[in-house]
C-alpha cells in the first residue's frame, strides 16, 4: 500500500455553491462559496462534484485561482452544466503546491499549454507582493486570452525563452503531461533551467482517484523512480524530473 494512501481515505467531503460563473481566457471560471475558510498554495486543486448529478463518477480537478473570504474562484475551464445556486462536493486543497523562493523578484511563468490558466494563482501572489513577472506561450498570439492577464505583467512568446532564462530569478512552467518530453528538451538546449531551487513544474495530467484508489494513472517519472501526481505533486521541482 502507498504510504499516503490512509491520508488520502480520511479525506473529508465539503459542500459548497456556486456563487457565479464568469467568463475569463475564452473559457469560464467558477466561484464557490464555503463554509469557513480554505488555506491553500498556488498549484493545489479541489477534486469537485456537483451535488445533483449522479452519472459523474469521476471528479474534477480544479486548480484554485484565488481565496476571498469565503469565495473560491477556480481557474478558468471548460465545464459544462456547472451552473450558479447548485451544490457542489468537494475534497481539497490536495496535492503539493510551488514552494515559493522567499527572495524572487523576477518570476517567469511559462506554459507549455494552449492556455496558462492554471498559472492565475502564482500570477496573483506575484502581484500581491510586488514581483516583475512575465509570462510567456505560444497562447500569448491569442487575445481572447491574453486579453485578460493583468496589465502588470508582460507577455512573451516561448521563443524568448532563453532570454527569460538569464532574466528571472525563479521560473515556473505549466505543463501537460503529454508535452513533458518538450519540457525535457527545453532543458538540454538550455542547461541553466536546471540550476538547483530555480524551476519548478506543475504537470497537469489526469488524476481520476485523487489517490484513493492508487490507480496511478497520474505517475509521474522522477530521478526516485514513479510518483504520484494527485499527492507528491502536481508540482514538482524540475531537477527531480526524469525525462528519459
Ligand atoms: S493514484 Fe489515481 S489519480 Fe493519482
Amino acid at each position: 500500500m502507498h504510504p499516503c494512501i490512509s491520508y488520502n481515505k480520511s479525506m473529508k467531503t465539503h459542500t459548497a455553491v456556486i456563487h457565479r460563473t464568469t467568463s475569463q481566457m475564452g473559457m469560464y471560471s467558477i466561484t464557490l462559496v464555503v463554509d469557513g475558510s480554505l488555506a491553500f498554495t498556488p498549484g493545489q486543486y479541489l477534486a469537485a462534484n456537483m451535488q445533483d448529478d449522479r452519472s459523474a463518477v469521476l471528479p474534477e480537478i480544479l486548480y484554485i485561482e484565488k481565496v476571498f473570504g469565503r469565495e473560491v474562484t477556480l481557474c478558468p475551464r471548460t465545464l459544462d452544466g456547472w451552473r450558479p445556486g447548485q451544490a457542489v462536493f468537494y475534497r481539497g486543497p490536495l496535492g503539493k503546491g510551488v514552494r515559493i523562493p522567499q527572495f524572487s523578484k523576477w518570476m517567469a511563468l511559462i506554459s507549455l499549454d494552449d492556455n496558462p490558466a492554471r498559472m492565475l494563482s502564482l500570477a496573483a501572489y506575484g502581484s500581491e507582493n510586488g514581483l516583475d513577472m512575465v509570462m510567456a506561450g505560444d497562447w500569448v498570439a491569442n487575445a481572447k486570452i491574453s486579453g485578460d492577464i493583468p496589465a502588470s505583467i508582460e507577455l512573451a512568446p516561448l521563443s524568448q525563452i532563453q532570454e527569460l532564462t538569464s532574466w528571472a530569478d525563479f521560473i515556473f512552467f505549466d505543463v501537460p503531461h503529454s508535452q513533458l518530453q518538450s519540457l525535457g528538451k527545453l532543458t538540454q538546449s538550455i542547461p541553466a533551467l536546471l540550476r538547483p531551487g530555480f524551476a519548478q513544474v506543475l504537470i497537469h495530467t489526469p488524476m481520476p482517484c485523487i489517490g484513493i484508489a492508487e490507480c496511478g494513472i497520474c505517475a509521474v517519472k522522477t530521478r526516485r523512480g514513479y510518483i504520484l501526481a494527485c499527492q507528491d505533486g502536481p508540482v514538482f521541482d524540475l531537477l527531480e524530473i526524469s525525462f528519459l
